[in-house]
């Protein structure tokens, strides 16, 4: 792959415009689809796609641009006043794991996630012509959070083009930071091919989420802020959707700490970077329905995988299970709400994905929060059935005055905890007894079993339902 340094590519690029994929000799090109996000590919040839496909000059398959160290520091530079330092403090999962863990939380940046770094420097490297006509990105939520906050506090015009199914919580908080905001688009893909065509018609400057080399060299700044935190690092796990994170903080770690490891950890659901690397190419993924929507890029971007891919030591794909589980336990034992994308990398630890570095110092880079209020009751249950804490079994009781009565009591005696119960007589054969479902609470898989247990010696019929969720055994 042919690679050339970002500071000889940045001036002159424009966007420009190519034959619609109806009109070009081959849809995909020589280096498969192109953009598209949790969609069809780009090149896809749909309705939509009549018109002149407009390509992003940043984001070139034959020409990828790699970051350096300078990048990443000059970054650091221009928008440290604008941005916290956020802490990376101890974790206590450090005794239960038996590593030294260290949590870097980003998100607690204003918007809550690290994506206001890349965001600012981009919007601060602009010329002044370029800052007065505005800039313009497609994104499902914290990039266009990050571009719409810092376009605001720095008098620059910016427009996100947002699709149909990014959540109304996300979409609300751009518009509060007084973005033009263009709900459209089925999917990414979509949205993104608007956003490009109105960057063309109108003269704004498109900034790509994860492959604008200024935003992977704004990412890059965490990993320059957890080497002044934490000393002798063994590795730092980035989770990994588009790729720009990760290339930015690989970027700043290998060459203040070469020995430091860097693991890139993914979603079951969006491996992208997983099968780029099979691929040694970036390649189109389709993505499925994730927890961690944030890493829901079908394809990673050419720069971030050219940049990325010689530091990088491991990459890991999680299932989404642990995600669930990582996110409940970040509740539970650091008082952190954490997005899915968020919690990947503890989700990747309690898999048992690093245990390479148990008695090793590990630095879990947390990077979002916004997670909306429907999704984080989901992840909480999620993550305790996949724990074996939440349990659902149907037994029969007699219909006698106390039948019901000597089920809770036997459940209250072993601590466990009734969620929802209801019982139905209707459907029995045996007109003497009721029928109750149960969901329940239990400590862990442990008190689920002892109760399972003392069930099935009780009472004669009782029955448990599968779990597909569960993970403990
Ligand atoms: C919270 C969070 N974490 C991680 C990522 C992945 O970053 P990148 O796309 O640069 O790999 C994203 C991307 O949107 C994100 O929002």
């Amino acid at each position: 792959m042919q690679v050339s340094s970002v500071t000889t590519q940045m001036a002159s690029a424009k966007l420009t415009a190519r034959p619609s994929a109806a009109e070009r000799p081959t849809a995909a090109g020589q280096n498969g689809h192109e953009a598209g996000v949790n969609g069809a590919p780009a090149g896809a040839p749909t309705a939509a796609t009549t018109e002149p496909e407009i390509v992003d000059p940043f984001c070139n398959a034959d020409n990828p641009q790699i970051i350096t160290f300078q990048d990443v520091t000059s970054a650091a530079f221009k928008i440290r006043k604008g941005v916290e330092l956020t802490p990376c403090v101890k974790s206590h999962f450090s005794d239960l794991i038996d590593m030294d863990i260290y949590l870097k939380k980003e998100f607690l940046q204003f918007t809550g996630s690290f994506k206001e770094r890349g965001a600012r420097y981009a919007l601060l490297m602009l010329s002044d012509e370029q800052k007065k006509t505005g800039v313009i990105s497609a994104s499902l939520g914290n990039h266009a959070q990050g571009l719409s906050y810092h376009g605001w506090k720095l008098g620059i015009p910016v427009t996100v083009v947002m699709p149909l199914k990014a959540s109304l919580m996300k979409i609300q908080k751009c518009r509060n930071y007084h973005a033009n905001v263009v709900v459209q688009g089925a999917d990414m893909g979509e949205a993104k091919r608007i956003a490009l065509k109105m960057a063309h018609d109108r003269g704004l400057t498109y900034i790509n989420g994860y492959d604008h080399p200024h935003i992977m060299s704004g990412q890059g700044t965490i990993g320059l802020e957890i080497v002044e935190q934490v000393s002798d690092i063994d590795a730092v796990v980035v989770p990994v959707g588009g790729g720009g994170l990760i290339a930015g903080v690989a970027t700043a770690i290998k060459n203040l700490s070469p020995n430091t490891k860097i693991i890139g950890v993914e979603s079951e659901k969006c491996p992208s970077f997983t099968r780029a690397l099979e691929n040694k190419s970036p390649v189109f993924v389709a993505n499925q329905e994730t927890l961690a929507d944030g890493l829901a890029v079908p394809q990673v971007g050419y720069n971030a995988y050219a940049t990325t891919v010689p530091l990088l030591d491991k990459m890991i794909v999680v299932k989404e299970e642990w995600i669930a589980l990582a996110i409940l336990r970040l509740v539970e034992l650091e008082k952190c709400v954490v997005e899915g994308a968020g919690a990947a990398g503890l989700a990747a630890i309690l898999a048992g994905h690093l245990d390479e570095f148990i008695g090793k110092r590990v630095v879990l880079l947390i990077c979002g929060g916004n997670i909306d209020t429907t999704m984080f009751g989901k992840c909480l249950e999620r993550g305790m059935a996949a724990e074996g804490r939440l349990q659902r079994f149907t037994v029969t009781v007699s219909d006698g005055p106390g039948g019901v009565a000597k089920l809770c009591n036997l459940l209250a005696s072993l601590g466990v905890s009734i969620k929802d119960i209801m019982h139905e007589r209707a459907f029995i054969r045996d007109i003497h007894h009721v029928e109750v479902k149960v969901i329940c609470e239990t400590r862990d898989w442990e008190h689920s079993k002892e109760m399972r247990r003392v069930l099935q010696e009780t009472y004669s019929k009782v029955h448990f339902y599968d779990m597909p969720m569960a993970i403990t055994e």
